[in-house]
């Protein structure tokens, strides 16, 4: 097999040729899910960035589109959101018409080349055929760099309560947040964050909005700020508050007032979801959003042992927020519903009881292991640790799970595969905190060719990576470090793909 072949994910959106990076500009309209993207079209690691665009009917089959938004005299397009303006409140389509609005970040070379720290500025472009073409806005920048270095990234949302637009970008070291009644004409309100929270690195990419706690009547408001280096595990990752908002002010709940810098509250702890934000317009429910991030990191993105293209998305997830015994907030991730349609059920089995410390799950011999879900249930108890191995007849082996005596997840991909294209893709195991304390274990696995989603408690707590194994993995076993475990609960299904 071909290294593209090899490494081409199977349910995992890559462009079909060339460099990629962050989601951009995601919303929902008349049966399409949107996805726009950080692009080089030219060449298979970062250059000057373009917004490429793909759509879906069920975040499964995407169909790449025409180049939606190209670089300009004003500069490259950075990242960016973009909404469905459903009362026309720009005025930029006819009456009784819906423009969708995109907002986006010139980027200008030329001027940093020269030296000015004041290269960054918003802008707008719109479409009028439902996404499908762009045009920019004849008054850009509609916000002009105010100097500061790190100016970019908007993400704007309707805010119900207070009839107003809000925009968040990442200015360096901190959120900035705008307002505005017609998305062009900006003010700012306030910032956020020069104190709280993780600093190792800049904060790119923030999402703000409201979302309902989970099986209650209260509303919180989200900011997820990606942050890159600093993450949990090194490099490229993304950290988030919860909190109230009163239509000018975002204040932390309680025990994030003073979050330090090594606080726990990441969307996910893997080293390979970056940028994420949500879509917009989509008709679900008010206590779920719908969430794609970019999988990979800075620290090694354009070396991934690809070359006729490189990077894909997460599989897209929906987040609710939890309110825990404890009174704090958790964001949940769990795989979108779309999955569940092409989740071929092929082993089901409750109160297995392993004698011996291995249990082989699935391999080759019944299963294509290089689209799997894998959902199971085991009962933890004493110090015993639970490891996964996903293997190949190569001797590749990427292993993960848990330990009990230190209350931790953990991902070891250092015999993975290909690792040496960069000395940070495998230098550490990642590890993530378990913060559900439940006798009970859940956990649910994607597998593609290249990638590993974890999502353990129901969502709880997520690590998602990326691997490249010399060819592909043929087996999933779990380990034990003591002989004898039950596992309550297992389902394997197949992904069935068109
Ligand atoms: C995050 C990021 C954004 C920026 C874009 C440029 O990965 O650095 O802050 O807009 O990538 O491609």
């Amino acid at each position: 097999l071909g290294e593209e072949e090899l490494y081409r994910p199977n349910f995992h959106f890559t462009p079909e040729q060339n460099w990629m990076n962050d989601p951009n500009g995601m919303f929902f309209y008349e049966g399409q899910y949107h996805l726009f993207f950080q692009h080089y079209p030219d060449g298979n690691t970062w250059g000057p960035m373009h917004w490429g665009h793909a759509t879906s009917e069920n975040l499964l089959d995407w169909d790449e589109k025409p180049i939606a938004i190209y670089p300009d005299e004003l500069g490259y397009i950075f990242s960016g959101s973009a909404v469905v303006d459903l009362e026309n409140t720009s005025g930029l389509a006819e009456d009784g018409e819906t423009p969708i609005i995109a907002m986006f970040t010139y980027h200008d070379a030329e001027a940093e080349k020269n030296g000015s720290t004041t290269f960054q500025s918003q802008a707008i472009a719109y479409s009028l055929d439902q996404g499908q073409t762009w045009k920019k806005y004849d008054g850009n920048p509609v916000i002009k760099n105010p100097g500061i270095r790190d100016f970019r990234d908007p993400k704007i949302q309707w805010d119900e309560l207070n009839e107003q637009w809000i925009m968040v970008l990442a200015a360096q070291d901190k959120s900035l947040f705008y307002t505005s009644k017609n998305l062009t004409d900006w003010e700012l309100a306030f910032e956020f964050g020069n104190k709280i929270g993780a600093h190792g690195g800049v904060w790119e990419c923030p999402d703000f909005f409201p979302i309902q706690v989970k099986d209650s009547n209260e509303t919180k408001w989200v900011l997820i700020q990606s942050l890159n280096p600093g993450a949990y595990n090194g490099g490229s990752g993304t950290q988030y508050f919860v909190g109230d908002f009163d239509g000018k002010n975002f204040t932390p709940v309680a025990d994030q007032k003073n979050l330090e810098a090594n606080h726990t509250y990441w969307l996910d702890f893997g080293k390979d979801n970056y940028a994420g934000v949500t879509w917009a317009n989509t008709n679900m429910k008010e206590d779920h959003k719908l969430f794609i991030g970019w999988m990979s990191n800075w620290q090694y993105a354009e070396k991934v042992p690809t070359t006729k293209w490189r990077s894909s998305m997460t599989f897209p997830r929906e987040l609710t927020l939890v309110k825990k015994e404890d009174s704090s907030y958790r964001l949940f991730s769990e795989p979108a519903n779309q999955i569940d349609k092409i989740s071929k059920q092929k082993r089901q089995e409750s109160k297995i009881k392993s004698a011996e410390n291995t249990l082989l799950l699935a391999d080759d011999s019944k299963f294509e292991m290089d689209k799997l879900r894998v959902k199971l249930k085991v009962t933890i108890s004493g110090n015993k640790r639970y490891t996964f191995n996903l293997s190949n007849d190569q001797g590749d082996s990427l292993v993960f799970g848990f330990h009990s005596a230190d209350n931790t997840f953990f991902i070891d991909r250092s015999k993975s595969g290909k690792i040496n294209f960069s000395e940070k893709f495998a230098e550490k195991i990642s590890t993530a905190p378990r913060t559900s304390d439940d006798d009970l274990l859940e956990v649910e696995i994607l597998l593609d060719k290249t990638s590993i989603e974890l999502f353990y408690d129901e969502g709880e707590t997520v690590m998602t990576e990326i691997f490249f194994p010399n060819s592909p993995m043929t087996q999933l076993e779990l380990i034990t470090s003591e002989d004898n475990f039950t596992i309550e609960d297992l389902n394997i299904y197949q992904l069935e793909l068109n």
